[in-house]
């Protein structure tokens, strides 16, 4: 386990948000049967637990910059420090009662990425990573899994959603490269997660186009430091601005980006 005084910040104030965001989950079932649906609740919650998670990280690194997905950017007197914030990532799966979703805190320092928080408050797994100090989930060491041949693979992916139409073609032609070489795939629906399973090696690999910054930022971290290479999806180190990450060991990663690319 990483215990810095930077990963007690961010991890306090992960639990802080993670317990409103647990309860208001516990609501949203019941939401489910009404007409109008748990949308309006659920925009709440993310709210609050994007509210908690700036006062808890202004409160102990004043003047550090946010990006933050609901609130946008806030600039702070320290230029050299910037929060990456998704208070709600997997929104669509708390939104339908599936307990896969979680908070996702990075920080940048002179634009590297030093350190990645990604915590899941239903299952209270809490995956961390600082830059040289490794990658854990709770207690436990996480590396990347060892296979090297695709067709052995579990390979993770993001599907573009009804509004993203323009992205469908490309993302069919790269679904069925990939589904043509490897054992199977899966969309959970949370990139945050996604990448954190690939630093747990229960995936293999993970691709997605499309994405913001506060999705990938802390799973970045989080792989690198499991043993796992990630690049964007033109095999770049441009992952944040190009919006795409492709995930995995250093074999697995070379072949997907491979078939993404093609
Ligand atoms: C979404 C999730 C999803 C990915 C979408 C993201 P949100 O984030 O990470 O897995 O496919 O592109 O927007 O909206 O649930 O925070
Ligand atoms: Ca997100
Ligand atoms: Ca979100």
């Amino acid at each position: 386990m990483i215990k810095s005084a930077l990963m007690n910040v961010m991890t306090a104030a992960a639990l802080k948000a993670g317990r409103g965001l647990k309860r208001d989950f516990g609501e949203v079932e019941n939401l489910q049967v009404s007409v109008k649906g748990p949308g309006d609740f659920v925009s709440a919650a993310d709210r609050k637990a994007e509210k908690v998670l700036f006062e808890e990280l202004s409160k102990a690194r004043p003047g550090y910059g946010f990006v933050l997905e609901e609130s946008g950017t806030i600039e702070g007197p320290d230029k050299s420090h910037t929060w990456y914030i998704d208070p709600l990532d997997g929104t669509t799966n708390f939104l339908h009662g599936l307990p896969l979703f979680a908070i996702s805190i990075a920080l940048a320092r002179e634009g590297q990425l030093v350190a990645g928080l990604v915590y899941n408050p239903v299952t209270d797994e809490m995956f961390v990573a600082e830059k040289g100090q490794g990658a854990y989930c709770n207690n436990r060491r996480l590396r990347v899994a060892a296979r090297r041949d695709l067709a052995d693979t579990l390979i993770g992916c993001g599907v573009p959603h009804l509004g993203k139409m323009n992205d469908h073609a490309r993302f069919t032609k790269e679904f069925n490269a990939v589904m043509a070489k490897v054992a199977n795939l899966r969309r959970l629906g949370s990139a945050a997660l996604d990448l954190c399973f690939v630093a747990a090696g229960s995936y293999d690999g993970f691709w997605e186009r499309g994405l913001k910054s506060w999705d990938m930022a802390a799973g970045i971290v989080i792989v690198r430091e499991a043993g796992g290479f990630v690049t964007d999806a033109d095999g770049g180190e441009d992952m944040m601005g190009k919006g795409s990450v492709c995930a995995g060991n250093e074999a697995i990663h070379r072949q997907l980006l491979a078939l993404v690319r093609s």
